[in-house]
């Protein structure tokens, strides 16, 4: 290519961006680009593209064009259409430099159509029922003028006491890694550039689901091999599947917040990981360090945060307030700054905000009439996704699937709550589109049996909780008491169940029970609803629990009462018909537990993958001085990977190519899986590793690999599974990453209690 057809093309692209009228910026040329730009800018208006402002429905919105056209604002966060957004865009295509904002929001599990929480889409085990979320919610986010997401949330939960484990995809390394890499690459799709792609921001790095006590926002403190071997794996895996960003952890690391932690961010995830994108601080994080106790005021806690390598400073104040100051008495550096803002900068860039700033907000002409109409939601792919999700835990006397026929009580406090189907961060959701269990079972029987409603309770007769979660909600009321007494309501759906043939009872959990700053000290249901189950068994009509939590929750006493329970997290604006999808048997249930069911929450923390120890509880053989908490039976309720379906599954032969490998070689394992029910139906084979002796104790055993299978009634088919090299790795003392010489097993069942094993050696 000649000069001059080089300056053609350098020109024509510099024309279609927002530097059409700057000298001409090679916008081809990323890094060029970037250092062109920041040759230009003032010290002023760097500092303001590290500032992350949150738009309320309280904020003055002229003030906020203002700060954006003179250059002080970099993006916000929380406002969503694009009529909202394009005002802000043009303030900042008015400012000096015209340098794009960006817009972001929480989109974590659908930003209109709701998709079953995180923990229910980690219970499907199904990639491509994943893949669809990611990919729809960004569509419909980017339609609505929005760039980037804080999503996916990665942090292993083992302590199901912390109320965001309903956000994460559960207590699995492995499957959590893999569902990380899914959402991200479905969220940015080809580029994050693209129209319909939204960059996804990884968070919260790092460590946040580890909380002391499962208290939110308390300490973390870890070991370096449990850290690298169970903890981190999900952020990498979601680093190298392209993500643009990581959203810093609010707790602190060993004695360190994440948000001061240079060796986070600046020696593993810079330097170890190589990661190239912008890091975020979380809300208020920065502020916060004063109250950790490492920063004695809001000028050292902006100082310790940039030289940690927090690039923007969500809901900001202290970067615009202290860096300048910082700055001239050169306690920061211009270098500091400069590496901050670059990463800001080149964010936009592959938003692709400065080839076209207005590529998600689009023109004025084509905004849509009603943000919230009906016609704009995926309702088929909400209801397939949401029946994945469901996992149905007990089925005494194949009570399900239930005939569309006679006459069925529903009952429950969260049998007809719309905004509970939604679960927590249910982004613009709204419950006005969800379709309950109540409604979901009334339109599958249609007029072919009876259904008669009765509240029956409650979701909580304690006043102090109850005020507790309507004060988390700020637009509406979060729980509607029914000023009844408690008893007048039980009578109630005592009277319902007489009259029925089979009791369908919705009772758990709110969703504001499982939320930020919502940790339990119990994994009961309430009081309340327990004593509604209670007075419905003792109708001895056949009892069907269904259940809605975003935690496990401790089941013993519930699963003595009920004859069948269907686990529905909280499943979605399609959740009610895929509840009665499953009720019916119109789908046969597939889902898996990605998190342990304790039986109580004495036995926490509790995952099928604890480390060996060297007096271990053998099942069957009580006895002193072995590992166990003497006044219960030992073990989970229901153990990671469980899941019943309307068909029953065998495994058989489990077969490995060898019995010995050389590092660095692959084995084979195979295994016959056969459909011995009448119906068709899917199961998930898992494959289990364990390192039999090592430098170090080991996990009992590790999830590796899995294959969601459908089989017909009667099929069989052989699974072959590549047991890979890498398989065998961990991280050691040393925090090598080796595979150590010697006996290994491979364990391989529909859960991850009940396995088959065979071993081979290592050489
Ligand atoms: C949460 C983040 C979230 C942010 C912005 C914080 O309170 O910890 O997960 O992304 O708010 O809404």
């Amino acid at each position: 290519m000649n000069k001059l057809c080089l300056l053609g093309l350098v020109v024509s692209l510099a024309s279609q961006s927002a530097f059409a009228d700057t000298p001409a910026a090679p916008l081809q040329d990323k890094q060029a680009f970037i250092a062109n730009l920041l040759k230009q800018m003032t010290q002023d208006e760097k500092i303001g593209q590290l500032r992350l402002i949150s738009i309320g429905p309280e904020m003055p919105r002229e003030r906020i064009r203002e700060e954006i056209a003179a250059g002080r604002i970099g993006g916000t966060f929380n406002s969503r259409t694009a009529p909202e957004n394009r005002p802000m865009q043009d303030a900042a295509m008015r400012s000096r430099l015209k340098i794009p904002m960006f817009f972001a929001y929480d989109v974590i599990h659908g930003n209109r159509t709701i998709f079953p929480i995180s923990l229910g889409l980690a219970a499907t085990w199904d990639m491509q029922a994943i893949a669809k979320v990611g990919r729809t919610s960004a569509i419909e986010a980017s339609a609505d003028s929005l760039d980037m997401t804080f999503a996916p949330m990665v942090d292993i939960a083992r302590d199901p006491r912390w109320g965001r484990t309903s956000e994460g995809f559960g207590e699995d390394t492995y499957l959590t890694s893999r569902i990380g890499k899914v959402m991200v690459q479905s969220f940015q799709g080809s580029s994050p550039a693209n129209p319909d792609s939204i960059m996804a921001i990884v968070k919260h790095f790092a460590l946040y689901g580890a909380v002391e006590g499962g208290r939110d926002y308390n300490t973390v403190d870890m070991s370096l091999p449990k850290m690298y071997n169970d903890y981190l794996p999900p952020y990498r895996a979601s680093l190298d599947a392209g993500a643009g960003g990581v959203m810093v952890a609010l707790n602190s690391i060993n004695g360190v917040p994440a948000t001061s932690n240079t060796w986070l961010m600046n020696d593993l995830l810079r330097k170890d990981w190589g990661f190239k994108g912008v890091t975020i601080s979380d809300h208020g994080a920065i502020q916060e360090l004063i109250r950790h106790g490492v920063a004695r005021d809001g000028r050292e806690a902006a100082k310790l945060a940039i030289k940690a390598g927090i690039d923007m400073s969500m809901n900001d104040t202290l970067y615009g307030e202290e860096l300048p100051g910082l700055l001239k008495s050169g306690e920061v550096t211009q270098a500091e700054l400069d590496q901050a803002v670059r990463e800001v900068l080149g964010a936009k860039y592959d938003m692709g905000l400065f080839k076209d700033p207005y590529v998600r907000i689009g023109k004025a002409e084509t905004d849509v009439k009603d943000y919230y109409a009906d016609q704009r939601l995926h309702r088929e792919a909400a209801r397939d996704v949401a029946r994945r999700s469901l996992v149905l835990l007990e089925n005494r006397a194949q009570t399900l699937p239930l005939k569309k026929s006679g006459t069925i009580a529903v009952v429950g406090p969260l049998a007809d709550a719309p905004i509970d189907m939604m679960g927590s961060w249910a982004a613009d959701g709204r419950p006005e589109h969800s379709v309950t269990v109540r409604e979901g079972l009334r339109r599958a029987v249609g007029d072919k049996a009876k259904l008669v409603y009765a509240k029956g309770a409650n979701v909580t007769g304690d006043k102090a909780m109850f005020d507790y979660l309507n004060f988390l909600n700020f637009a509406a009321p979060e729980i509607i008491n029914d000023p009844r007494p408690a008893a007048v309501l039980i009578d109630e759906a005592v009277k319902a169940a007489k009259q029925s043939d089979v009791v369908v009872a919705v009772v758990g959990e709110s969703r504001g029970m499982s939320h930020e700053s919502s940790s339990r000290t119990t994994l009961e249901i309430p009081e309340s609803q327990r004593a509604l189950i209670k007075a419905l068994k003792a109708t001895g009509k056949p009892l069907v629990l269904v259940l809605m939590n975003g935690r496990p929750l401790s089941l013993a006493w519930e699963r003595e009462q009920a004859d069948a329970i269907l686990e529905t997290w909280f499943s979605g604006t399609e959740g009610g018909n895929a509840i009665a999808d499953v009720l019916f048997g119109d789908y046969n249930p597939s889902g898996k537990l990605a998190i342990t069911f304790p039986r109580s929450v004495g036995q926490i923390p509790m995952y099928y993958n604890h480390l060996r120890i060297g007096r271990p509880f053998t099942p069957g053989k009580p006895g002193n001085y072995t590992s166990q908490y003497f006044e219960e039976p030992n073990g989970p309720l229901y153990p990671f990977g469980y899941g019943l379906s309307y068909s029953d599954f065998s495994l058989s032969g489990l077969n490995l190519s060898s019995k010995s490998v050389k590092q660095g070689q692959d084995l084979q394992a195979s295994i016959l899986v056969k459909n011995t029910g009448k119906r068709d139906g899917e199961t998930v084979v898992q494959l289990y590793i364990q390192d039999v002796s090592a430098s170090m104790s080991r996990p009992v055993k590790e999830l590796k690999n899995f294959q969601k299978v459908m089989l017909k009634a009667g099929e069989e088919r052989t699974l072959h599974f590549t047991v890979k090299a890498d398989d065998l790795k961990f991280y050691n003392g040393q925090l090598q990453w080796a595979a150590e010489p010697g006996e290994f097993r491979v364990q391989v069942g529909l859960d991850s209690q009940a396995v088959q094993e065979q071993s081979f050696e290592l050489l």
